[in-house]
């Protein structure tokens, strides 16, 4: 199935003989239009084929890690993060969250805790479980995804949750304010340079003393695995997003950030550089994600 073109999508519109399977038809031809390389930025020298093999690979990185870019990508999956989350994870994305709490090194003072890079608040369940009685936080700059996780922390949550609309680079969270920050796939949009600033931040607003842990998708190291999972990630998801959500293109980011990203050791170098943190790494299901967990000094 990896193997084949997508032309083969398109059998399906031969076989629509129903109402529903013609509206299935037109929705996947709709898809592959979509699908087709495009030219949706300019930043950088020139444009940039968002989709497709790139032509000039540091203007792409570029835009891949634009912070604009990043933001407008997460703005535009929010409808459908959620869902498509579990499935382009093969469920295991409730597997890794679970797993990123009991990083968490057990013995820390856990008065406030925080959840970077949190989204709609897709850990929340999680990280109550693990810190039934801390202030918590949490932390995002896509708007849509602020929104909703406002949202969700009043309907769900009491409103226990406060949440901050800002850049993780750039925010203005005091000194040493968290005992505990953690983060669930929220690295792999930083780039080397992005991933110190982070680094930075992180021993900023961690007291001496508190601890982090964060998880992160990556890229196997058995080649067998990384080829069906690469052929999962480029191939299937975009189809399931289509017929889910209608949102190939941006389901198909995710793939070229996983790449981009390979076996996660830009943060690990950026957090183990840092002289205020000490950083453990941890390799997850066959290094299918990673882990890393750590303190400030
Ligand atoms: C893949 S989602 C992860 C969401 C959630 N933590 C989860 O467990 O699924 C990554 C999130 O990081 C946010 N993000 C990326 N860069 C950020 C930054 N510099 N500052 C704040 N949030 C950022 C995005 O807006 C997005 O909501």
């Amino acid at each position: 199935m990896c193997g084949a073109p997508m032309s083969t999508v398109g059998r399906v519109g031969a076989v629509s003989v129903t109402s529903f399977q013609r509206e299935r038809a037109q929705k996947v031809r709709a898809m592959r239009r979509r699908m087709r390389p495009r030219y949706a930025s300019t930043h950088g020298a020139g444009r940039i084929r968002q989709d497709g093999p790139v032509t000039d690979p540091a203007v792409a990185r570029d835009a891949l890690f634009d912070p604009g870019e990043v933001r407008g990508l997460f703005d535009r999956m929010s409808r459908s993060y959620e869902r498509m989350n579990v499935v382009a994870s093969f469920g295991f994305s409730v597997r890794w969250r679970r797993q990123l709490m009991a990083l968490v090194p057990p013995d820390v003072q856990a008065h406030r805790v925080l959840d970077a890079m949190s989204g709609m608040g897709e850990t929340w369940s999680r990280l109550l479980r693990r810190f039934p009685r801390s202030e918590v936080a949490a932390l995002d700059f896509s708007p849509r995804m602020v929104a909703h996780a406002r949202e969700r922390s009043r309907d769900r949550f009491g409103g226990r949750f406060h949440v901050y609309a800002e850049d993780m680079l750039d925010s203005g969270l005091p000194d040493a304010s968290f005992d505990v920050v953690v983060s669930a796939f929220g690295l792999k949009t930083f780039d080397e340079e992005q991933s110190r600033r982070f680094a930075d931040e992180l021993a900023r607003i961690l007291r001496p003393g508190g601890a982090f842990a964060f998880v992160e998708v990556t890229e196997p190291p058995n080649p067998v695995l990384r080829r069906l999972y690469d052929c999962y990630l480029s191939r299937i998801i975009p189809i399931v997003g289509a017929l889910l959500v209608s949102d190939p293109v941006e389901y198909r980011m995710l793939f070229r950030y996983l790449r981009a990203y390979g076996d996660g050791s830009r943060s690990e170098r950026a957090l183990a550089e840092h002289p205020a943190l000490t950083v453990t790494r941890h390799e997850l299901f066959f290094g299918c994600a990673v882990g890393f967990s750590g303190r400030r000094v």
